[in-house]
């Protein structure tokens, strides 16, 4: 069991694009699942690879509260294939400390991707895990959810973030909420 460091907003590592997983070996299995210990020690429902500092196309989530471990998903070069409808989700992250706001994301999504045996795995998703898979997939691609608000919420919470780091807060404890 490992639990890695997740980073936080405004590192800049979070920021890069991710690139393919192309050979799948021990090491991808081994990262899979020192993602899902750092998700569920966090705790969150859902972690890209980016966020502790792994730029590669990887992905877990587990988005069923009531019986952890029995709906995980392991989420290799994740691709959407399709994306229909329109939900507003109020949004937390990993990454991004004391701050919730509300994204428009598609309701319902098509997505394509492999576990890490390289089998080829297909998901059709509403409500929670749609808005979480779209939510991991900007991940990847060096996007956050406050990259989907309005510049001015974004720039009030970048300057609030800035603020606090400088002055050396610790953030306070998360209030319980998901976070993806
Ligand atoms: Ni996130």
């Amino acid at each position: 069991m490992a639990i890695l460091e997740i980073l936080k907003y405004p590192d800049p590592r979070l920021k890069k694009v991710a690139l393919p997983v192309r050979d799948f070996s021990a090491k991808t299995v081994q990262l899979v699942s020192d993602m899902l210990d750092t998700m569920y020690a966090a705790p969150g429902v859902g972690l890209a690879a980016p966020q502790v500092g792994v730029s590669q196309r990887v992905v877990v989530l587990d988005t069923d509260h009531e019986n952890p471990g029995k709906q995980v998903l392991k989420l290799i070069n994740p691709v959407i294939t399709h994306a229909e409808g329109e939900v507003i989700w109020e949004e937390g992250c990993l990454s991004v400390v004391e701050f919730t706001a509300d994204v428009k994301r598609a309701a319902q999504v098509q997505v394509k991707a492999f576990d890490e045996h390289e089998r080829e795995i297909k998901i059709e998703a509403d409500g929670l895990l749609a808005v979480a898979l779209q939510h991991e997939i900007d991940h990847l691609d060096g996007k956050l959810f406050i990259d989907r608000i309005s510049r001015l919420k974004r720039e009030l919470y970048t300057r609030k973030r800035i603020k606090s780091l400088r002055n050396g807060d610790e953030p306070s404890h998360e209030p319980a909420r998901v976070m993806i």
